[in-house]
């Protein structure tokens, strides 16, 4: 059984995720999306959904993908890959600003431990999508609906204008 995961904290998921996590289910067995639940930093970096939010709408947008499931995680992705049997973590490169980073999280997970990291280059008609932007885009009332699923536009909007009623 060749598993693999992909890390992140989804905040929320993008179409561009949505395109790895597909050829990462080709390439491998079984795909486990590894949502990133620690609750300092969620604390701390202006999350915009809860992790259980941000699991259910994953959960609804990897429906598709019969060997690709979702599951949270605290501590050293490391330590998830090797708790559920993972030889390799998936990650999407954008361009040069995500290797930079990617490559050195991508050593220090060697270093840690024997698991690899695959990198698949990002469809280029998703290379500008991030979370960050699509929350940015959409709280000034930019149209990000061909960047997110259906579902998490709907809760996306919602949630920015809650926010903004509160403000
Ligand atoms: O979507 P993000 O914010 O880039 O995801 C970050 C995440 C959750 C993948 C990263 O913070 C992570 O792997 N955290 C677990 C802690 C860990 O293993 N840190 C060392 C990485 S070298």
């Amino acid at each position: 059984m060749r598993r693999a995961v992909c890390p992140g904290s989804f905040d929320p998921v993008t179409n561009g995720h949505l395109d790895i996590f597909g050829r990462a289910a080709s390439l491998f067995d079984e795909v486990v999306v590894a949502v990133g639940v620690n609750k300092a930093k969620a604390a701390s970096s202006g999350r915009l959904f809860s992790s259980e939010e941000r699991m259910e709408m994953l959960a609804e947008a990897v429906r598709p993908w019969p060997n690709v499931r979702v599951q949270g995680f605290t501590g050293l992705v490391t330590d998830f890959c090797r708790e559920i049997g993972a030889q390799a973590i998936v990650k999407g490169l954008r361009g040069s600003g995500d290797y930079d980073y990617e490559l050195q999280m991508a050593q220090m997970n060697s270093h840690l431990t024997e698991v690899e990291t695959v990198f698949l280059m990002t469809d280029p008609s998703m290379s500008f999508v991030s979370s960050s932007l699509v929350k940015e885009v959409a709280s000034f009332g930019g149209d990000v609906s061909g960047l997110v699923p259906a579902h998490v536009h709907k809760l996306l909007t919602e949630r920015l204008a809650e926010r903004a009623s509160q403000a």
